[in-house]
């Protein structure tokens, strides 16, 4: 369907508008945000010591040069070599996220960050010696007691790193220049790119849409005619739910390369080759997976817009990074 001119410009100010708009990020109760804890939490990110063999630590898999992700490595290698299954999804805007895990199994941070520190295929330890291995450092138990009044426990190790990630917002993009009024922060192409992603045409607002670009709900994109990972089956165990993940933030995706839970295209021209011919010949594939008919410069457009999300300060911001 054409949109007349007029149309366009007005539904396009309007997603503007929603756009950027980011909301009050949500704060557990039980778990105030405090400089302390924050710092804390980023020191706990950063130790391989969380790791059963001290080899790895949140950020072997979330690397802040590549927003976070694993980028280069379609599954991530955890304690003793092991493969995991599926890509490492970035931690920017993290805190904002509806669920945790590609099928959205984890509602909350806090929660999450047991998944890895557990998993016998990513870190490895169970709580009982992490806990007992961080009490025998004395930089962690004098902070865990300055910053808790229980001290140091699993949760609370799990309630720090939480605390950290809450900070990791990624909003200084050239499209976040360009939506608070920058005309010169996207170039001519990313902007056609922009209306295409915010039309009909190219139909991706549907599903990527608002500040993070996901309306958080979960799809099956067709990625292959079978569903070997079973997504939000893995929860449901309803057959119609096979392959279906959450639709990830494209925030920064021109620095995440390879993509997809399981890391399966490598690059963003080959993503985009996916949707225009509407994916593969999947039982529950998403009624938008349909063939888009793109031509060769829309599609470069559209990457053109998808590079404007990157936010390189993000990538560099010295809040993020390793401690001292
Ligand atoms: C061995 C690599 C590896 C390590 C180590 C690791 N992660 Fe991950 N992380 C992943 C992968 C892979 C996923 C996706 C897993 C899934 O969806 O099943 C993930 C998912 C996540 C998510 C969910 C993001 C989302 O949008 O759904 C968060 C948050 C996260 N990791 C934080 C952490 C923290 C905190 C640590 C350290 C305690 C950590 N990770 C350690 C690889 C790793
Ligand atoms: C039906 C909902 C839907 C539509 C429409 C859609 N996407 Fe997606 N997108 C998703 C989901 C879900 C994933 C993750 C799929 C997976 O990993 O199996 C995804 C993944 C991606 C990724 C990879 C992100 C990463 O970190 O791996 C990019 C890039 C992307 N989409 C861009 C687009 C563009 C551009 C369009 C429009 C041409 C579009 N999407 C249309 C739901 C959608």
């Amino acid at each position: 369907m054409k949109f007349t001119t007029a149309f366009t410009i007005c539904c396009l100010a309007g997603v503007v508008f929603a756009q950027g708009f980011f909301p009050v990020m949500p704060i557990p109760a039980d778990n105030p945000q405090t400089p302390e804890k924050i710092q804390l939490g980023r020191k706990l990110f950063y130790d391989a010591r969380l790791s059963a063999d001290n080899s790895i630590s949140c950020s072997s898999c979330h690397q802040q040069k590549f927003a976070f992700t694993n980028a280069g490595n379609a599954v991530s290698t955890g304690i003793r070599g092991q493969k995991g299954s599926r890509n490492a999804p970035t931690l920017g805007n993290v805190g904002w996220r509806k669920s945790l895990f590609w099928e959205g199994g984890s509602p909350s941070l806090e929660l999450q960050a047991m998944g890895p520190i557990t998993a016998h295929d990513e870190m490895g330890i169970e709580p009982s010696v992490l806990v007992a291995r961080l009490k025998g450092i004395p930089e962690y138990s004098k902070a865990f007691s300055s910053v808790f009044t229980d001290g140091l426990t699993m949760l609370n190790i799990t309630r720090a790193i939480a605390s950290f990630e809450r900070t990791l917002v990624s909003n200084r993009s050239p499209y976040d220049q360009y939506l608070a009024g920058d005309q010169k922060a996207m170039s001519k192409a990313a902007v056609r790119g922009m209306e295409l992603f915010f039309g009909e045409n190219g139909d991706c607002f549907h599903c990527h849409n608002g500040f993070n670009l996901t309306t958080e709900a979960l799809h099956n994109t067709a990625l292959q005619k079978t569903n070997p990972d079973l997504g939000l089956a893995r929860i449901t165990n309803r057959k119609s739910d096979e392959g279906k993940f959450k639709t990830p933030t494209i925030r920064n995706v021109a620095l995440t390369a390879p993509y997809m839970h399981d890391g399966s295209i490598p690059t963003l021209e080959k993503v985009l080759d996916h949707y225009n011919k509407g994916g593969e010949d999947n039982p529950n594939a998403d009624t938008l997976m349909r063939p888009l008919g793109l031509s060769k410069t829309e599609i470069s457009d559209l990457i053109e817009f998808l590079k404007a999300l990157t936010d390189v300060e993000f990538t560099r911001d010295p809040r993020f990074a390793a401690p001292k």
